[in-house]
This record gives structure tokens, C-alpha cells and sequence, in this order.
């Protein structure tokens, strides 16, 4: 099954991922975490996208493309995308892509919640600079390994709220694009992650009877 995970920041698609990628054995590929992990190594091409995520403004979809195609090419079936498309544009380039692989998008799921909920939760997260997980309590270090603790750059307040306007304004319109193809399917995305992932389970298994 090949998924495509959709929703606003802080709607909680990476969480989701980790967990159902692995239970549902689909290879996870998460844009935002790749893009971090390449302006780490410091990739020239990253660290151009890095100016526009620290504003909270989407990667223009050239850059985006040419960042991620080899990753797109080497797309098999059986995967989980959080992140990508996430406008119009780069809808129509993973279709044509897909289509030349002999692959189809299954589901498209759609986390839905209110901004004020996403806001909420983007300003209590806090990332291990060592292992990588995440929290929502400032514990200053790390519980798991010691390593301190960290906001994301684009997780102030400020740079969140641009991130909201920029997600309806250029990735709601995939909405639309994925329920006239028939493979939207829209999930409450409030309550806690539990309740969240058996929502998921069940929407999959409910496409499957
Ligand atoms: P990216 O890292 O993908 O950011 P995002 O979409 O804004 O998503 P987040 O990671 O902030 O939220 P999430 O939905 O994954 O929520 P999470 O599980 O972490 O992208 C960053 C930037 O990269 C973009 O702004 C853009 O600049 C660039 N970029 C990436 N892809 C691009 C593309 N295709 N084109 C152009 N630019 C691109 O959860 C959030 C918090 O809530 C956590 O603390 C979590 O613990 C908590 N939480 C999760 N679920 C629950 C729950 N059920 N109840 C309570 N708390 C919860």
C-alpha cells in the first residue's frame, strides 16, 4: 500500500508515521526531516532551502523537486509520505513520476485539525539535539539520552502562524486534487496519538472489506 499523509503543521503526520510506517512495514519518507537532516550535513542545496523553512515558507517547488529526485525515483511500492506534495505542482510531478514507475497513490490521509490545536501543540515541542525525540515538556535534557533539549526554529510563534496561512493557502488546494481521484480520507486528528493511530487503522481496514 503506498500512502501520502496530509495535513497542517503540528497535526501530527511525523508521529503518525513513525508508528503506523513501521506496523504497516511502508518505507517512511518525511520531507521536513530529511530537509533538516541535509542542512545538517551541510547539502548546498538544503542550506539554500533552509531561508525559506526558517520563515515558515514552503521550499519553491524547483528546489524541492531537485533536492528530493532521488528519492522520488527510487520510490517502490509499499510507502508512507509525510510531507510531500504540498502544492499543486508537486501533486502533478509525483503523479507523472508515479505513473512512469507503474505505481499508484492508495490513500491520502488528511489530518484534520483546528489551527488553534496545531498552534498549541508546534509551541510545546521539544527535540533532543542527540537522538531526536521529541517531547512536549521542556525537560531541558534529554530523559532517553542526556542530550539537551530544543525548539525548532520555525516552531516560534511568529513563524508558526506563517506556516498555517502558507499550508491553506497552497496545500489545502490537494484536497480537492485527492478526492476527485478517490483516495482521500479524512481522520479527526484531535485527541491523543492512540486514538489518532486506531482512527487511521480503521479507515485502512474499513478501504480493504
Ligand atoms: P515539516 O517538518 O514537514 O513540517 P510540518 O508539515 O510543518 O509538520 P510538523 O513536523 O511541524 O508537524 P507534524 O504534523 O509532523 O506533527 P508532529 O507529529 O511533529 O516541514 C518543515 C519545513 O520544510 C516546511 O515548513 C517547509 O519549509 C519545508 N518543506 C518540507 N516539505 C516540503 C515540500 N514538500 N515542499 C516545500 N517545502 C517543504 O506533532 C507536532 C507536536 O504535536 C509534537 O510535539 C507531537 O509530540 C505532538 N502531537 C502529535 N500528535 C499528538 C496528539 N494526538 N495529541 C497531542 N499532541 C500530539
Amino acid at each position: 500500500m503506498n500512502i501520502v499523509l496530509l495535513g497542517p503543521p503540528g497535526a501530527g503526520k511525523g508521529t503518525q508515521a513513525k508508528v503506523l510506517s513501521k506496523e504497516l512495514g511502508l518505507k517512511y519518507l518525511g520531507t521536513g526531516d530529511l530537509l533538516r537532516s541535509l542542512v545538517a550535513q551541510g547539502n548546498p542545496k538544503a542550506l539554500e532551502a533552509k531561508s525559506f523553512m526558517d520563515k515558515g515558507e514552503l521550499v519553491p517547488d524547483k528546489l524541492m523537486v531537485e533536492i528530493i529526485s532521488e528519492q522520488l525515483r527510487d520510490l517502490e511500492s509499499g510507502f508512507m509520505l509525510d510531507g510531500f506534495p504540498r502544492t499543486l505542482e508537486q501533486a502533478e510531478i509525483l503523479e507523472s513520476m508515479l505513473l512512469q514507475l507503474g505505481i499508484q497513490i492508495d490513500r491520502v490521509i488528511y489530518f484534520d485539525l483546528p489551527d488553534s490545536e496545531a498552534e498549541h501543540r508546534l509551541s510545546n515541542r521539544y527535540q533532543c539535539k542527540k537522538c531526536g525525540n521529541i517531547y512536549n515538556t521542556n525537560f531541558g535534557i534529554c530523559p532517553q539520552c542526556g542530550g539537551m533539549l530544543e525548539r525548532r526554529q520555525d516552531d516560534e510563534p511568529s513563524t508558526i502562524r506563517r506556516r498555517l496561512e502558507v499550508y491553506h493557502a497552497q496545500t489545502t488546494p490537494l484536497l480537492d486534487f485527492y478526492e476527485k481521484r478517490g483516495v482521500l480520507r479524512r481522520v479527526d486528528a484531535q485527541g491523543t496519538v492512540e486514538e489518532v493511530t486506531e482512527r487511521i487503522k480503521a479507515v485502512l481496514k474499513d478501504d480493504q472489506n
